[in-house]
C-alpha cells in the first residue's frame, strides 16, 4: 500500500511557557521546546481517557495497523519510563498523595523529558507517534484535584506541541473502575477514586478543541478499534487498512 503523505500539523505560534517551574533560558542558551516545534514533521496522536477505558490496547492495535500500512511508528506513554515517571509511579504505589500543584509539576517535568528524549526526536524524524496519555491527562486529572484546568490547558498548548489528533475514549466511571479491578489492580480508596474520576470525566467532556475526537469505548475492542481507524483516516488522511472483523 502506498504510504500516505504525512498529515499537516496544526501550527501554533505561541510558545511562552506558563508553568513557571523552569528557569528562563540564559541569553544564547538552547531552547529545546521551541526547537522541537520548528522541526516537527511527523504526526502526533494521543489516546486519552479514564482509567480502564482501554487506551493501552487501542494504542497497540492502532500502531499495528499503521505499521501494516507502511508508516514508521513509535508508541510511547506517560508517565514515562524515565526517572521522573518512575518517581511518579513509586509515589502512586506508596499511596502517598502530593499537593496538586506539586503533582502537576512532576507530570509537567516528566512531559518535558518525554518531549526532549522521545517525542521530539521521533517527530523530527517524521514518524507517526502514538502516545498513551499526553497533556490532556494533566488538564483533567490535576484539574480534578482542584487546579484551574483551563489554565493548565493554556499553559500546555503554549509549551508542548499540539497533537494532530487526540482520541478520547469515553467510558462510564463505574465501568472503567470495574475493568481496572478485573485486571487485578489493587485500588486504594476506591470511593475517593470514583469521586475523582467523576470530576476527571466532567473536565474531559468540557474540553473543546478541534483536535479532540471522542470515541465511545464501552463496546468490544474490535468495535472501538474500527472507530479509531475511521477517525484517523478521515481526520488525518493517513493510509490504513480496514480492520479485519470486529470481535
Ligand atoms: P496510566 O499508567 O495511563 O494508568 P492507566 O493505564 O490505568 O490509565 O496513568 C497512571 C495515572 O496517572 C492515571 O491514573 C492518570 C494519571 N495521570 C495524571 O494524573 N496526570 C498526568 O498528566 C498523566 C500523564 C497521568
Amino acid at each position: 500500500m502506498p504510504r500516505a503523505p504525512a498529515a499537516a500539523h496544526s501550527g501554533n505560534a505561541r510558545r511562552h511557557a506558563q508553568f513557571g517551574a523552569r528557569a528562563p533560558p540564559a541569553r544564547g542558551a538552547a531552547r529545546p521546546c521551541v526547537h522541537v516545534r520548528r522541526v516537527k514533521r511527523g504526526t502526533l496522536l494521543a489516546f486519552e481517557g479514564l482509567d480502564g477505558c482501554g487506551k493501552s490496547t487501542q494504542v497497540q492495535r492502532l500502531a499495528h495497523a499503521l505499521v501494516a500500512a507502511g508508516h514508521a511508528v513509535l508508541t510511547t506513554h506517560e508517565p514515562t519510563d524515565g526517572p521522573t515517571g518512575a518517581r511518579i509511579r513509586e509515589m502512586a504505589r506508596s499511596g502517598r498523595t502530593l499537593p496538586p500543584e506539586e503533582e502537576l509539576r512532576w507530570f509537567v517535568e516528566d512531559r518535558r523529558a518525554h518531549l526532549r528524549d522521545t517525542l521530539g526526536p521521533a517527530l523530527a524524524a517524521g514518524r507517526v507517534v502514538v502516545t498513551d496519555r499526553y497533556f490532556l491527562s494533566s488538564v483533567a486529572y490535576q484539574g480534578a484535584r482542584g487546579l484551574d484546568w483551563q489554565a493548565i490547558l493554556a499553559a500546555s498548548e503554549a509549551e508542548f506541541p499540539i497533537p494532530d489528533l487526540v482520541l478520547l475514549l469515553e467510558i462510564d466511571v463505574a465501568r472503567g473502575l470495574e475493568r481496572v479491578r478485573s485486571r487485578g489492580a489493587h485500588l486504594e480508596g476506591v470511593f475517593e477514586r470514583e469521586e475523582l474520576l467523576l470530576r476527571v470525566a466532567a473536565i474531559f467532556s468540557a474540553v473543546e478543541r478541534p483536535w479532540v475526537e471522542r470515541i465511545p469505548a464501552a463496546g468490544s475492542e474490535g468495535e472501538v478499534h474500527a472507530a479509531v481507524v475511521a477517525r484517523v483516516r478521515s481526520r488525518l488522511g493517513l493510509g490504513l487498512a480496514s480492520p479485519s472483523g470486529s470481535e
